[in-house]
């Protein structure tokens, strides 16, 4: 057997969510409801100013009238904000989102934080807010992405990535195209929309801040407050048990946490910071525009020669983010040569950042409607299509993978789907006034994972303590600490306590780039390893135990008691009772091999989907999807399976509803309400089907599980979208597919 197909042994699953009771209780608590350690009374409340206008500066701000109104007790503006050390000093890094902390009156975008009206409760600051009298010095606004695309330019800084990137000789590579597809996708700017809203409450006590925030990262909360306030790393403590949705957008700090950690400071009392929904569309980033120029050539076998993606990303002026959505072209087909580029055009909108599989989500949407086009103009079937092109290696480093079965996960889908059933000719199957069609897509995400420790704890009585400062976003983190901890000192899940969000935990990286179980759970693992082997030298040490004098090492952990092969046993309870009483902790890290760089690490997935579409009103009906993941090892069938639906749901918005509208004239997002902003909702979403491989993925880490955080937004759009071309013959090339351009195509 080769190395990856190595059966780890499999945990037993929780089978319920550790914080599912809580959940639906209404008794977990995030950031915004916590009422203590301060007395309830002393609780201010900051609402958050936002520009009427996209360019410019304030020019005054009249805050006589706000001041004087009822329950006010601080009003911030930029001329009389106090400055933070780093905004001005030498040292100071590179001017970023800290701009809209009031540290000047430039404003970038409409929207943008621009005062702070700190009183007694949220509708005294709301009021007094109204009362304040803004001038500005208006300066004309970029606010039409497309129209000047002509102007696009180099990013400042990639990131990790190139922005451009080269394999083989594209010239050569595309003159022995036989079939070309050359066409323009677009994908717009989309919001995340969490349930939960941002929100901070920060207090002081001396130099030392405290905050409860709703985020990913709550070391990154820690490290940028620390950076901005000039204060001791450890003077920071970031609290957050609960998060109520991210994806991507709660995984950076933003403008109201750090105004709240000032306002705090300037009045002396705890303030709290609650965004409301239309504050969320501007303010704390959103995933960029993308116009993909796509050239695909391929010879008459469908074999692809050449892969051309040129991207346009619509950026803030305020900051880059390269939403890489060429990134997908570069590893997902085997073609020998590959040409990419992406450039930027400067807007006045808030600035973009990470959103659900940032780069693979509008890249495996674009792409794959490509794919589409181009095995229509072959003849061929897509899934054929794409089996050709199978990459055998990362075509994009030209190394191994550590694992990929993306063949099979093709079969499976689609023999559960019935793809041998699909017509291939657009408008033949037809029920009624309904069009009906089937598509595909393929689904990609990188495994990522990084350092990450823990720390248990084996308590008097024979439970266990598990704690590590991760986040969990409704994920599941909760659970798979529980079940992780459980299975590592052979306990019931339900005898573990688990605690994350707290900074005062041992570290864990950022609960993105769907790396979290990835990256939390080995170090588990190997805490609750080191747990048992110190509860074992305990023991043996013992001499009224009945392993004493044995080997620690020998020793079995299984309901609740060290068990040896000779069948000598005692009960956690009973070696920590004869000890004091005192609890067993270890602490235990895991981080990535080696050898990381010799394998990509990449997970994959095959999605098809149905639809049904009006003739007369256009709308499209998602009917079902059918999909399976090479995700390495489920871990947990509910919190995973669930992850990879709540992805497709997404994919499905993205597909037809999703678009954040700005206005041409004034800058300001017109959707900024869950009204205007669409998103699926549980009527919208018909049957799915999900169903994942589970071949564990050893040489990337020891349980074999790669994350799955993001995958189940990939492909899932452009299934959507070819579906609807197979029912219509209509192709639309710019999401969302919504019933006007289908009505016009
Ligand atoms: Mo995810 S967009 O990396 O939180």
């Amino acid at each position: 057997m080769m190395q990856e197909e190595a059966q780890t042994h499999p945990q037993k699953q929780m089978q319920h969510r550790y914080d599912g009771v809580s959940k639906v209780t209404g008794t977990a608590k995030y950031a915004a409801e916590f009422t203590e350690p301060f007395a309830k009374k002393e609780l201010l409340y900051g609402y958050v100013v936002q520009s009427t206008i996209p360019s410019g500066t304030v020019a005054s701000i009249d805050r006589t009238a706000a001041e004087h109104s009822s329950g006010v007790i601080a009003v911030m503006t930029p001329f009389n904000a106090p400055k933070l050390p780093t905004a001005s000093g030498p040292a100071a890094p590179p001017a970023r989102r800290s701009v809209t902390v009031l540290q000047n009156a430039d404003v970038y975008y409409n929207g943008q934080p621009i005062a702070v009206v700190v009183a007694r409760s949220l509708g005294e600051a709301q009021h007094a807010a109204s009362l304040l009298k803004i001038r500005y010095a208006e300066q004309p606004a970029k606010l039409e992405f497309r129209k000047h695309l002509d102007e696009a330019r180099m990013p400042k800084s990639a990131g990790k990535e190139s922005p451009t990137n080269h394999r083989g000789d594209i010239v050569a590579g595309m003159a022995k195209a036989t079939v070309v597809v050359d066409e323009t996708y677009i994908t717009p700017i989309q919001n995340h929309n969490p349930m939960e809203p941002h929100a901070t409450i920060a207090w002081w006590e001396g130099d030392k801040l405290n905050v409860y925030d709703a985020t990913q990262y709550i070391s990154g909360s820690k490290q940028t407050l620390a950076r901005q306030f000039q204060i001791p790393l450890d003077n920071v403590r970031v609290q957050c048990p609960n998060t109520g949705g991210g994806f991507g957008s709660k995984g950076s700090l933003w403008s109201h946490a750090t105004l709240a950690a000032m306002a705090a400071k300037v009045v002396g009392k705890p303030v709290k910071v609650v965004l409301g929904r239309e504050q969320m569309f501007g303010p704390v980033g959103a995933r960029p525009s993308t116009v993909n120029h796509i050239k695909l050539g391929a010879t008459a076998d469908g074999k692809l020669v050449g892969i051309e993606q040129d991207v346009v990303i619509s950026s803030s002026v305020m900051e880059d983010f390269v939403e890489h959505s060429a990134g997908v072209a570069r590893m997902l087909y085997d073609s020998p040569t590959l040409r990419i580029s992406e450039k930027m055009v400067d807007q006045n909108i808030g600035v973009g950042t990470f959103q659900r599989a940032p780069g693979e989500a509008p890249g495996t949407a674009v792409l794959e409607i490509a794919m589409d086009e181009l095995a229509e103009k072959l003849k061929m079937d897509p899934l054929q299509l794409r089996l050709v092109n199978y990459a055998e290696k990362d075509p994009s480093h030209d190394r191994p993978w550590t694992s990929k079965h993306l063949r099979e996960a093709y079969t499976q889908a689609a023999d559960r789907f019935g793809w041998a059933k699909r017509n291939p000719q657009p408008g033949m199957m037809r029920e009624g006034n309904k069009l009906i069609g089937y598509g595909m897509g393929t689904a990609t995400y990188p495994a990522n994972r990084s350092a990450a420790q823990a720390v248990v704890r084996i308590l008097p009585g024979g439970r266990a303590f598990v704690g590590s400062g991760t986040q969990d976003l409704g994920t599941g983190m909760y659970t798979m600490m529980a079940q992780t901890c459980a299975d590592g000192l052979g306990l019931d899940p339900s005898m573990v306590e688990v605690k994350l969000g707290d900074s005062t935990l041992p570290k864990a990286p950022v609960s993105g780039g769907s790396q979290s179980t990835a990256s939390v759970t080995p170090a588990v693992q190997d805490a609750a390893m080191q747990a048992k082997l110190k509860l074992g030298e305990l023991a043996i040490a013992q001499q009224a135990s009945p392993l004493h004098g044995l080997k620690s090492g020998e020793l079995k952990a299984q309901g609740g008691k060290l068990v040896h092969a000779s069948g000598k046993s005692d009960t956690f309870a009973a070696i920590l009772e004869r000890a004091g009483n005192q609890p067993v902790e270890a602490m235990g890290s895991a981080e990535p091999g080696q050898d990381r760089d010799a394998y990509t690490s990449q997970s994959f997935g095959a999605v098809f989907a149905e639809v049904a579409v009006d003739v007369d009103t256009h709308m499209v009906q998602v009917r079902r999807v059918v999909a399976t993941y090479d995700i390495g090892t489920l871990l947990n069938d509910k919190t995973g399976i669930n992850q990879l639906q709540g992805g497709i749901v997404w994919g499905v918005g993205f597909a037809l509803t999703e678009e954040t509208v700005i206005d041409p004239v004034y800058g300001r997002v017109v959707n900024e309400n869950l009204a205007d902003y669409h998103v699926p909702v549980n009527a919208d979403i018909g049957t799915l089907d999900v169903s994942v491989l589970n071949i564990p993925d050893t040489k990337f880490n020891p349980l074999g599980a790669r994350g799955i955080g993001e995958i189940g937004i990939t492909g899932a759009a452009a299934a959507v979208a070819n579906a609807i071309y197979n029912a219509t013959g209509k192709r639309v090339r710019n999401y969302p597919i919504t019933p006007d351009k289908l009505m016009r195509a």
